[in-house]
């Protein structure tokens, strides 16, 4: 049977952990083994980690696939795991959040104080009539209200539906609408790029759309003039009102915590659903295998919005859980300049940083003097979500943010599998740059060719689960059947998450991208993370987005979109001779048939708002022209057209 995909990049480097991390490392190798031998005791293990009102009475129940119940007949509150034990245990005065607002005023919470904020919080949404099993949508900037606002949901047994802040009306509207959410909670605004921005005037116009709101919760942030009608609420003149004392109630493992829309494709989007309790013990256990948590000594930043599922996991439910000491910051990384993460990494002496590909890549193309001016010697940890990281780019990042000392972390998940599922264990693996490495402990992924049979070591193809798994999507909101066609269909009793993935030699695992993006170059299947891979390990390239575009000879002919390191004239004999030479890189590099037809140079990729690259509007870039003759292009010239195509474009994350 032929390869699904090709295997083309080659990568030989590898990197065992620190001595004295794997030391002291929380999970073993161990670890492995007891979940080999009893995947489902070692998944009751995990949840014993978490205070449970009501145990369960049996681990999973599978009997209707792929409708997954977690943990049958457990009662437990997200809430309380997350704030009462800690307390409980005497660490209400440990530092929860360090938080950093963009103009760079500073708040301390305690774990008291986080608290006490979320018991007034779900006090006020009980007096506005918000009861278990109803919907509140969040539309918050970077700020501690936010996580308040979603704890006090869990601690009620409100679902919450997040929606990014800087998403439009119209997805805002259609969120609060697929949900029928009762009460909004936002503020006036928030900071970005040194301006105050406004969140409330976007959520009138949607509310207005909206006839399931009663209420609108209004944090005062930056004391910008809103507009106030009789369903609005200030959130200091009812939530820091409201009695601080609040039992939790515990809730079925099963019950919905929160949804959380992903759109993917052009479709409406899919509000994806996470339950209690499974979604609570894989985050939890995941936080404290990966990052290799010590709650008395780290201090842990992962740069995410809470308003992607990052956010969710590994900012509130992971973190808090575990009683993790964190920053949040509100603002953007080049604000006011462009070394501002690395100074907040100095001043609250961060241990561990979790962060996306596309940020590593621009401060790639800000360049290492940057990060050079502060002191990053406190990180001991890193980690990488969202998209495949480029080898260079993980190089880059352990060179000039991990002074070579700490182990990376890659992390593959989605929205849909809630927690990490594909991810080295910091004091176990020897990692390798561009890799994902293995499935943790207690989780089956494969690699699988069109027919549904695993790929051998070397072969490429669909990455799927086999198992269910905690903290997966139990459906999508309203619509089982959708849920059904969407993951279950392409592979009998497996979930196909999207990815293409491959196997190596070694069995590693390396995530190629979405299978959507793949091209097929005279009948090659041909990654395009692979190629974006290749241009990187170019030390002119800083950033490369590869599509598929038409093409009468070959089907399809790879086109490359190129941000050089520094200042080069695409127009000029530079930018030719440079593009000649980056052509004649990756054939060097992957082999003749992964040649580009074409390289343009530019000065910005168009990426969705959780930075993904749109590969889609460079398609319709690489199509539409005739770009026969035209080897370079303007910058603006691209970036017009992509922008063009933005404006329409829908709010894909
Ligand atoms: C998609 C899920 C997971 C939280 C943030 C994104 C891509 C994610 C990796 C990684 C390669 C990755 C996949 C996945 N992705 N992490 N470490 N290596 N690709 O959540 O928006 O639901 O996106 O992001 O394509 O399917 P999401």
């Amino acid at each position: 049977m032929s390869e699904t995909l090709e295997n083309l990049l080659q990568e030989n480097r590898q990197f065992p952990p620190p001595d004295a991390l794997a030391a002291s490392a929380n999970v073993t190798a161990a670890a492995y083994d007891e979940a080999a031998a009893d995947r489902l005791g070692f998944w009751e293990t995990q949840a014993r980690r978490l205070t449970w009102a009501t145990p369960w009475e049996s681990v999973l129940d599978w009997s209707n696939p792929p409708f997954a119940k977690w943990f049958v007949g457990g009662k437990l509150n997200v809430a309380y795991n997350c704030l009462d034990r800690h307390i409980e245990a005497g660490r209400g005065s440990k530092v929860a959040i360090h938080w950093e607002g963009e103009p760079g005023d500073t708040r301390t919470i305690t774990y008291g104080d986080l608290h006490r904020a979320v018991c007034q919080a779900a006090n006020a949404l009980t007096d506005l009539g918000v009861a278990a099993g109803d919907r509140v949508a969040i539309y918050m900037p970077m700020i501690p209200e936010a996580a308040v606002a979603m704890l006090a949901c869990a601690r009620i047994g409100a679902t919450h539906s997040v929606v990014f802040g800087g998403f439009s009306v119209d997805a805002l509207a259609g969120r609060i609408q697929d949900a029928s959410a009762k009460v909004v909670i936002t503020a006036d605004g928030g900071y970005r790029r040194g301006k105050p921005s406004g969140l409330k005037p976007i959520v009138d116009e949607a509310v207005a759309q909206c006839p399931t709101i009663e209420r609108v919760l209004v944090v005062r942030r930056t004391g910008q003039d809103v507009a106030w009608s009789d369903k609005d609420l200030w959130w200091h003149e009812t939530v820091e009102q409201a009695s601080p004392e609040h039992v939790a109630q515990p809730f079925d493992a099963e019950h919905p915590l929160f949804i959380l829309y992903t759109s993917g494709t052009t479709a409406k989007p899919k509000g994806i659903l996470h339950t209690t309790g499974g979604y609570l013990t894989q985050v939890s256990y995941t936080y404290h295998a990966v990052f290799d948590l010590k709650p008395d000594t780290d201090v842990y930043w992962c740069t995410a919005d809470i308003g992607w599922v990052t956010g969710h996991s590994y900012i509130v439910y992971g973190p808090l859980s575990n009683g993790a000491t964190q920053i949040m910051y509100e603002g953007t990384p080049d604000t006011p300049h462009r070394g501002r993460f690395w100074e907040i990494v100095e001043k609250y002496r961060a241990t561990i940083v979790y962060t996306a590909p596309t940020l590593i890549r621009t401060m790639m193309k800000w360049g290492e003097d940057i990060p050079a001016k502060f002191d990053l010697s406190s990180l001991r940890l890193l980690g990488s979500v969202g998209e495949p990281i480029n080898p260079e780019a993980w190089m880059w990042y352990r060179k000039h943010i991990g002074r070579d000392a700490c182990p990376i972390v890659d992390t593959w998940w989605q929205t849909e599998t809630g927690g990490i599922m594909i991810s080295p264990l910091p004091g176990v693996t020897a990692t390798k740059p561009g890799s994902a490495m293995t499935p943790l402990p207690g989780i089956s992924a494969d690699v699988v060719d069109d027919q549904g049979q695993s790929v051998p070591n070397g072969g490429g193809g669909y990455l799927v689960l086999r198992e269910p798994w905690p903290s997966m999507l139990r459906t999508i909101w309203g619509d089982d059947q959708r849920f059904i066609e969407t993951y279950w269909s392409r592979f009998e009793g497996m979930y196909f998450a999207g990815d293409g993935a491959k196997r190596d030699n070694d069995g590693h695992l390396w995530l190629l991208g979405r299978v959507d993006d793949v091209m097929l170059v005279s009948g090659h299947n041909i990654s395009t993370t692979e190629v974006e891979s290749a241009l990187v390990s170019h030390p002119s390239v800083a950033e490369a987005a590869v599509v598929g575009a038409t093409d009468p000879t070959t089907g399809q002919a790879i086109v490359a979109f190129t941000i050089p390191r520094g200042h080069v004239d695409s127009e000029g004999e530079a930018g030719e001779a440079l593009i000649a030479e980056l052509r004649n890189h990756v054939a060097k590099t992957l082999g003749p048939i992964a040649k580009p037809r074409q390289i343009m140079l530019v000065a910005e990729l168009p990426k969705t708002r959780s930075g993904k690259i749109m590969r889609r509007l460079l398609r319709d870039v690489a199509e539409n022209r005739s770009l026969g003759d035209v080897t370079t292009l303007q910058d603006s010239t691209v970036m017009d057209l992509i922008a063009s195509g933005m404006k329409t474009g829908k709010d894909e994350d």
